[in-house]
């Protein structure tokens, strides 16, 4: 059960350790940085309870210290709990003062019982929400009902729990303003596409220890993900084959040079599969029926339900952990499946996560984000985009910490952009 210390974790002793991981990740980051110093000056949220679940990682760790820089209160679950780091769950008890219920690989009714520690710590209910996948929200809906009135507005990171709002809003169930940040530019740019497709081929690598060049990788979605992992694997050298629901986006990878078929063909060509899709049974009985032998099975959507495990369960005869995150699946007809990081999200639960400089990016929109949340009028219960501006800010911020400059519009380029009746009363032809 949660502590009633206002803390459920591994072992405190493991504080300093997470604290080098949290100095190295914020080395990588220098948006949120500036963000931390303009809210250590202005303190936007002071008085404010703030209730998170994320996953517990050196990157968040560092959102939570500008959190608290801005003047909040605030409290800890885990997003998933296999890409729980003890350590860092560790530091941000003993050292920032962070409300935490995280352990990695606790069971389902410890996780929610983490998220719903998290939203009693912060006294009566908290008056912003962070989100990754909608687990908070959900259960603040389901479980905590009573503290919705005190909730101001929330932010959610991910395309999943962002799916899983507009289904409790369509349904006329979602009763608090939650802010879209997955869908603004930057976000999907850095975390999705280039965060993504960067630490899934790395997880897969780091795993297997395989040779990338050569092998045929399938990725199953082609969204902004997909198309990450896609072009990632192709530079190593792999050929990379699509599956898809949607025309425009088979289309898309078509035009990019990827083979597009169905996954009931490609299931018997690839030797690494990877599930990008934000959907379920993506890889089912009758994909596994004809996989070749050694094939590797990998997942990068929210939650575990893209590649059939009890199906795959099923057709197995034997399973046993071949090496760390790597579970071998034997069929009927000797065959062998490798499963990674029990298909659950593979670059956090088998490797690192992603690169700090993609989280600096998409954590700077959250802090800028609940800013505007503390300080503005109150938004209609539903789902809301990121505000333009801070998503331009965000580019701005990161252009300049890379020391990249760009033009600026003269008077007469803004008039000539904003006009709509260029050339009319010419006498050109
Ligand atoms: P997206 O919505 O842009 O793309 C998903 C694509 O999958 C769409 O083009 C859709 O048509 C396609 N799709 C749906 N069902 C399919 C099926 N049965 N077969 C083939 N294609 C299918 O979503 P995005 O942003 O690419 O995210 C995908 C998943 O990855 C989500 O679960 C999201 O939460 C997760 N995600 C994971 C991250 C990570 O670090 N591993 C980071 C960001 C998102």
């Amino acid at each position: 059960m949660p502590g009633k210390h206002g803390r459920d974790i591994a072992d405190l002793g493991l504080a300093p350790e997470g604290a080098a991981r949290i100095e190295w990740a914020g080395r990588g980051m220098p948006v949120l940085a500036e963000v931390g110093s303009r809210f250590a000056a202005a303190a936007p949220l002071a008085g404010f309870s703030v209730a998170a679940c994320l996953h517990v990682t050196a990157e968040t760790a560092n959102l939570m210290r500008v959190l608290r820089a801005g003047g909040a209160r605030v409290s800890l679950a885990s997003a998933n709990p296999l890409s729980t780091r003890d350590d860092i769950a560790a530091a941000l008890v003993a050292v920032d003062g962070v409300s935490t219920f995280a352990r990695r690989g606790v069971d389902r009714a410890r996780y929610y019982g983490h998220i719903r520690a998290a939203l009693d710590a912060a006294g009566g209910g908290p008056v912003l929400v962070l989100d990754d996948g909608c687990d908070l929200v959900s259960t603040l809906h389901a479980d905590r009902a009573e503290m919705l009135g005190r909730v101001r507005a929330g932010v959610e990171e991910t395309t999943t729990g962002v799916i899983r709002l507009r289904q409790l809003a369509a349904a006329g169930l979602l009763r608090i303003p939650m802010v879209a940040v997955n869908d603004s530019g930057t976000r999907r740019m850095f975390d999705n596409r280039y965060g993504t497709g960067q630490s899934c081929v790395d997880a897969i690598m780091r795993a297997t220890n395989m040779l990338m060049a050569g092998r045929i990788l399938v990725v199953a979605g082609f969204g902004s993900c997909g198309q990450g992992i896609a072009d990632r694997a192709r530079g190593l050298g792999a050929r990379v084959l699509v599956t898809e629901i949607d025309p425009g986006r088979a289309l898309e990878a078509t035009m990019e040079g990827h083979q597009v078929m169905p996954m009931a063909v490609a299931a018997a060509l690839g030797d690494v599969f990877v599930t990008a899709t934000g959907n379920r049974d993506v890889l089912r009985a009758e994909h596994f029926a004809t996989m070749r032998d050694g094939a590797v099975l990998a997942n990068a959507g929210h939650f575990d339900v893209e590649i059939d495990l009890p199906a795959l369960a099923d057709a197995a005869v034997t399973r046993r952990q071949v090496r760390e995150q790597i579970e071998e699946f034997e069929l009927t007809d000797g065959r062998r499946l490798l499963l990674l990081g029990a298909g659950r999200v593979v670059n956090l639960s088998v490797a690192d996560g992603h690169p700090a400089a993609v989280m600096d990016v998409t954590f700077a929109g959250q802090a800028l984000a609940l800013a505007r949340l503390a300080a503005g009028n109150l938004l209609e219960p539903g789902v809301h985009p990121l505000p333009a501006d801070i998503d331009a800010e965000v580019a701005r911020l990161k252009l300049a910490s890379l020391g990249v400059a760009i033009d600026t519009p003269s008077d007469e380029q803004r008039s000539y952009l904003s006009t709509w009746s260029h050339g009319l009363g010419s006498t050109d032809s």
